[in-house]
């Protein structure tokens, strides 16, 4: 058979199907789902896949509630920037901004308490990923996801964003910190 030429035959592709092909066919499709049933497994067992929620959110509102955030419980700033480290109440609801190329502000939280941490961005795509406990968490403009979080051990944590946006990207690093009571 050439590519120019039609096939000799017209129904060449009306052939049963070949045993080795349904084989494979079977193969696949098994795999599949056992992919997709190690999703909802993840998310009971793993321990990295966290429970979720997600509103509809502007960034002048998301703004505004960070700020009152950083307003109430700045404890220190950090780097040349000057980038306010919060230590909220113990089991209280924290934000986070992701923006160009920045993480803002930083949280201080204490070790076995629970927390809803706020994530949201200002202009686009970004990804929250929690070094090193593989936490990865896709940031949405216009959403506000409400991840709940445990820590259990005490110690600094890196934020870097897993999505790329644009040419500062690499540089988008934070800390999250964990203290003992
Ligand atoms: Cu933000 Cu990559």
């Amino acid at each position: 058979m050439s590519a120019i030429e039609s096939p000799a035959s017209r129904v060449w592709w009306k052939q049963s199907l070949d045993r080795v092909e349904g084989t494979w066919i079977a193969i696949a499709f098994a795999w599949c789902l056992v992919l997709f049933f190690m999703m909802p497994y993840w998310h009971v067992y793993g321990k990295q896949n966290l429970s979720n929620e997600a509103y509809r959110t502007t960034p002048e509102r998301y703004t505004q509630k960070t700020q009152e955030m950083v307003d109430k419980y700045t404890v220190r700033t950090e780097t040349e920037l000057k980038i306010p480290v919060v230590h909220p109440p113990a089991g209280s609801d924290v934000y986070l901004i992701a923006r160009l190329w920045q993480w803002w502000p930083m949280l201080e939280l204490e070790e076995g308490k629970t927390y809803r941490v706020h994530l949201s961005s200002m202009d686009w795509l970004h990804g929250f990923s929690l070094q090193p406990e593989n936490i990865n968490v896709e940031v949405h403009p216009g959403y506000e996801h409400v991840v709940t979080m445990t820590p259990t051990k005490a110690g600094a944590y890196s934020i870097i964003c897993n999505e790329y946006c644009g040419i500062n990207h690499h540089t988008m690093a934070s800390k999250l910190y964990v203290v003992k009571q």
